[in-house]
């Protein structure tokens, strides 16, 4: 019967330690988010907390999607959502898309 009471505990121990939890929800895994943003948007995007170049001029540097004022991960899967006229529909799977929202708010300053 202990067993039954160790779930909660290993599920609060792994949300105080999950960098990019907002408001006590579990959301994606920024260091997963990072590897997939740098095989699959870094042709266009800036991926990296240092760069700010991104390879095409128009699509938008990751730190400062971040640091974009009311930023979130719920802005992000928003977005996703839409469809942007010079960026291709990229197939993201959902566990991807969490991964990568949460990597992009942990390069908020
Ligand atoms: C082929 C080039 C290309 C790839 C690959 C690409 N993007 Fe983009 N993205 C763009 C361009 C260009 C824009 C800006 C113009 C627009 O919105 O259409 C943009 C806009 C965005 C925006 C909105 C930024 C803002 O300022 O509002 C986000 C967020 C974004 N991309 C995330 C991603 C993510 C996450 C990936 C990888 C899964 C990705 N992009 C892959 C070209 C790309």
């Amino acid at each position: 019967m202990i067993m039954r009471n160790v779930g909660p505990v290993i599920l609060f121990l792994m949300l105080i330690s999950e960098p990019a939890e907002v408001n006590g929800q579990e959301l994606g895994n920024p260091t997963a988010g990072q590897k997939y943003a740098e095989v699959t948007c870094s042709e266009c995007h800036a991926v990296l907390p240092n760069d700010t170049a991104s390879k095409i001029a128009k699509a938008t540097a990751f730190g400062t999607v971040a640091n974009s004022p009311g930023m979130n991960e719920l802005a992000i899967s928003v977005w996703r959502q839409t469809t942007h006229l010079s960026m291709p529909n990229i197939v993201v799977k959902p566990n991807d898309m969490n991964d990568v929202a949460a990597y992009i708010v942990s390069l908020k300053d």
